[in-house]
């Protein structure tokens, strides 16, 4: 007969290896790039800007480093957003000509296109800020193996908090995911991922 504490510790060591499981899933996506890229990630989707509908079918031809996150962000997204801006500062005008940055937003109840555009610009008046239904953002999470997660806050007037991944997938010109920039990474860092994608 299993007691409680048993089957705690069984949901427990169950729920710990779910979370390797998604972890090394994860980490394998982070290891030394292929050739080809990470042909498994992603794929066209067609999201809202305020300034109207974008595919990114729409962007062949252009390396397109894709951010999730949402505009209530404390922090996460405020530190890849102005590192990415940086990021294009070292690079020429004719290499920023190639490259279109999107942020999507993963907390579209309060992030409308409108809204979420107007705070990507804030960062580089050249990226475009998207949003959609919860099941078209979700969707396009999902592709990429994006985690997010509504958290409740309490005493605060701003009622939840969304908990996210945060990693810049470096779309190349063929619309496949070329390069993966972990959260931390150094403007630099993330110049280079643009630049081998431009090459490549
Ligand atoms: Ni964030």
């Amino acid at each position: 007969m299993r007691n409680l504490k048993q089957i705690l510790i069984l949901g427990l060591l169950a729920a710990v290896s779910i979370g390797i499981g998604l972890w090394a899933g994860l980490q394998g996506h982070s290891k030394p790039q292929a050739p080809t890229g990470y042909a498994d990630l992603g794929g066209d989707f067609t999201l809202t800007s305020d300034k109207g509908p974008v595919g990114l079918a729409d962007l062949r031809g252009k390396v397109v480093p894709i951010y999730f996150g949402f505009t209530h962000c404390p922090d996460v997204c405020i530190t890849s957003l102005s590192a990415m801006a940086a990021a294009l500062k070292q690079l020429d005008a004719a290499e920023r000509a190639q490259i279109q940055p999107l942020f999507i937003s993963i907390d579209p109840e309060r992030d409308d296109p409108a809204r979420v555009g107007e705070y990507v610009r804030y960062f580089d008046p050249g990226f475009i800020g998207l949003s959609g239904t919860l099941d078209e953002v979700s969707a396009v999470a999902k592709s990429f193996f994006v985690i997010f997660e509504k958290v409740p806050l309490e005493d605060s007037n701003m009622g939840y908090t969304m908990d996210h991944s945060s990693i810049i997938y470096v779309v190349g010109r063929d619309g496949i995911v070329k390069s993966l920039v972990h959260h931390g990474e150094t403007p630099a860092a993330i110049a280079k991922a643009l630049r081998d994608a431009l090459a490549g």
